[in-house]
């Protein structure tokens, strides 16, 4: 016998709370960061040009973990990119380049890691990250003289006008929950993210 349509329905709700359950647990504990924290990953939007700096200082990381860029695919990529590349938002030569809107990179050595999407302007429009992965017994490296110049340059901010066409995630939840419903997929990205989100701000305290 099937079950009944409020059965049916009590059953996805009940399989949705699952999924974003493992999707916690696989995203939060198991080492792997969405980067911006809930801003996905785009140029910075005009009113905040400096979130992905704000965030590689605020973000850590430890070797083995990963990070995760989220973007509508055919829409942006992500590029790692070497210190002197990063300096000069050099895309040409990247060391390696991701594009399929879920991209995740492993942090498997210590030292900075640099990172820039290859869309014109993207880079210097500030959607250009840096973190510090320290070495297994939880010491930085030293920066090198590539690396004070890239960090140099990442920390000139974009000018603070040009509106962009930045997702508008974080300012949808910021200003109004009640705002136009986003489809079914993009709130259960939005709510896993704010449970990561959640989850890293009570790890941290
Ligand atoms: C990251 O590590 C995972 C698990 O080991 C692996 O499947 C994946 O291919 C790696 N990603 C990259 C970009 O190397
Ligand atoms: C930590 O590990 C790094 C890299 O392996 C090494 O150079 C450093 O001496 C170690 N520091 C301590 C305090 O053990």
């Amino acid at each position: 016998m099937m079950p009944g349509p409020s059965a049916l329905a009590s059953q996805v709700t009940a399989a949705t709370a699952l999924l974003l359950v493992l999707l916690l647990i696989d995203g939060c504990v198991a080492g792997t960061q969405k980067v911006g924290g809930l801003d996905a990953w785009a140029v910075p939007p005009a009113s905040r040009p400096d979130v992905y700096l704000r965030w590689g200082k605020s973000a850590h990381v430890r070797l083995g973990d990963s990070l995760m860029f989220l973007y509508p695919p055919g829409h942006d990529d992500v590029v790692q990119v070497t210190a002197r590349a990063a300096a000069r938002c050099s895309v040409k030569a990247p060391l390696l380049r991701l594009a399929d809107g879920n991209s995740v990179f492993n942090l498997t050595a210590p030292g900075r890691v640099y990172y820039t999407s290859t869309l014109p302007g993207h880079c210097r429009k500030g959607q250009r990250l840096s973190l510090d992965v320290p070495a297994a017994n939880g010491t930085y490296l030293p920066p090198s003289a590539d690396d004070l110049a890239a960090l140099a340059s990442l920390a000139k901010l974009p000018p603070a006008a040009a509106p962009t066409k930045a997702l508008p995630t974080l300012a949808s939840l910021d200003d109004d929950e009640s705002g136009a419903a986003p489809p079914a997929a993009g709130a259960s990205v939005i709510a896993v993210a704010a449970l990561c989100f959640a989850l890293l701000v009570y790890k941290e305290t």
